[in-house]
């Protein structure tokens, strides 16, 4: 049995405001696990997502990274949790693309060597290395949003959490984040997922979670929870509504 890697036991979060953000959540996540997080607009998936490495300190109860509370260890968190951002934007910092992906490593002052040699695989992989020498400001939505995911993955981070990572994307650059998401999980890495385009992913997750008003509503096999998506305001992949014969996007 795989140990759990993120423990969360109790977590509810109050904004500023008052509004309650996330209303009392237990759950644990084994090393591994690829997990979809599902619920619409508002549902709580960012909220959530941003306690996973630290960005928002609970309201009441807590979230430990491999045993060790993450107020605490926020360093060692943030090694462990890699965070691919909704919004792109809020992530870039290189002049260009090359730098922008290097910028992890860089901080880590890991040789020069290695760093060029993992950047160039990662930019190959989501087929980004012929926009290397480019500023991220005058990329495409979906090509930033593949810029931010490479930054996350060269830093080879035990648990990726990804915050919608098929959005903007055309269908060829949804297909290159699945079989690196699918690569990912393959090699064992944790995978948490929150998006609204189930379909591509749900052969692959084996554990879908979904959230309505902060809450924990379903936890289960996503092929069971499927036909009840549309009751928490989430699109049913069409092979489940219209009855048909499922088959994964890719092999
Ligand atoms: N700073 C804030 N102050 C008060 N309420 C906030 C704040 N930030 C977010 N919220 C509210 O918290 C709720 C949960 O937001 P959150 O971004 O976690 O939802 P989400 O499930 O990620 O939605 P989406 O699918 O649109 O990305 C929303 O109702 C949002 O308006
Ligand atoms: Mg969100």
């Amino acid at each position: 049995m795989p140990t759990a890697i993120l423990d969360i036991q109790d977590l509810s979060f109050i904004f500023d405001d008052g509004y309650i953000g996330l209303n009392r959540i237990s759950l644990s996540i084994r090393q591994g696990e690829f997990i979809i997080l599902a619920g619409k607009n508002g549902s709580g998936k960012t909220t959530f997502l941003r306690h996973l490495n630290g960005l928002l300190r609970p309201t009441s109860g807590r979230v430990r990274v491999n045993g060790k509370e993450i107020s605490t260890h926020l360093i060692e968190t943030r090694k462990t949790v890699g965070m691919v951002f909704q919004d792109p934007d809020t992530q870039m910092v290189g002049d260009t693309v090359f730098d922008e992906v290097a910028f992890g490593p860089e901080n880590l002052k890991q040789p020069r060597a290695l760093i060029n040699e993992k950047v160039s695989r990662v930019l190959k992989a989501l087929n980004l290395f012929h926009l290397k020498d480019r500023h991220p400001s005058t990329l495409s939505g979906g090509e930033k949003r593949k810029t931010a995911i490479a930054g996350i993955l060269v830093m080879d981070p035990k648990v990726i959490v990804f915050d919608e990572p098929f959005s903007n994307l055309d269908y060829p650059g949804i297909l290159q984040v699945l079989s690196t998401l699918m690569d990912l999980h393959r090699a064992g890495q944790t995978l948490i997922i929150a998006t609204h385009d189930i379909e591509p992913i749900v052969f692959e997750a084996g554990r879908m979670i979904i959230m309505e008003n902060g809450s924990v509503m379903e936890d289960g096999a996503p092929l069971d929870l499927v036909p009840c998506l549309e009751s928490y305001g989430v699109r049913e992949p069409c092979f489940s509504k219209f009855g048909l014969q499922p088959r994964p996007w890719q092999k």
